[in-house]
């Protein structure tokens, strides 16, 4: 039997660094996004304007597919829930931490404030939510082992309940935190 989990987030909301703890924990084939475009397993074109690749979601898809094993997958990635799963992940992080997180990264002004607006409003959770089986988990303040153990306990007791950034008391901040 296949089954299939997809990890998907905003870029520094810890997909890849989840994943690799979660996958060791439950004994999974980790398959990430990142690595099929690195390897130049899938074909992509380069957005130079924004710097980033752009790959159709079909061929991300055949090329996944040939990594799938018996057993659990764990596939990891900005676009994996458009791809066939079983269950959507979106890890979610708190736009001021996220913040932080991108800006740790070396990430350029303007590429982390357009992740925190994406991540503010939710789009990657709207996107999953559209045809997806998905749960949303919050990293902010959280380890990477921690978040990987949430995962494993809210796949036994599934939670369907969204996670909000637009509160007030998180926009009053976030102005200062993207100067
Ligand atoms: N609770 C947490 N869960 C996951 N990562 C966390 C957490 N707290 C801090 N981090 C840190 O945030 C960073 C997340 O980076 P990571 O590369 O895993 O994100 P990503 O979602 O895979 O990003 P990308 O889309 O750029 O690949 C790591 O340095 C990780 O250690
Ligand atoms: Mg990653």
């Amino acid at each position: 039997m296949k089954k299939i989990i997809a990890i998907s987030g905003t870029p520094g909301t810890g997909k890849t660094a989840v994943s690799r703890i979660l996958a060791r924990k439950m004994n999974a084939n980790l398959i990430s996004i990142h690595d099929i475009v690195k390897k130049r397993q899938v074909v992509y074109t380069t957005d130079r304007k924004r710097n980033t690749k752009v790959v159709s979601i079909s061929d991300l898809q055949k090329a996944v597919n040939r990594k799938i094993k018996p057993g659990l997958n764990i596939i990891e990635g900005h676009f994996s829930h458009d791809l066939r799963s079983d269950v959507t992940i979106v890890l979610r992080c708190n736009p001021i931490e996220l913040a932080k997180r991108l800006k740790r990264k070396g990430w350029k002004k303007a590429k982390i404030k357009e992740n925190i607006e994406a991540e503010l409003i939710g789009i990657i959770s709207a996107e999953a939510r559209r045809n997806k089986n998905v749960m949303e988990i919050d990293t902010t303040g959280k380890r990477p082992g921690k978040t990987a153990e949430e995962i494993i306990a809210k796949m036994k007791m599934p939670s369907k309940k969204p996670i909000d950034w637009l509160k007030p008391r998180i926009l009053l901040k976030l102005g200062k935190a993207l100067k």
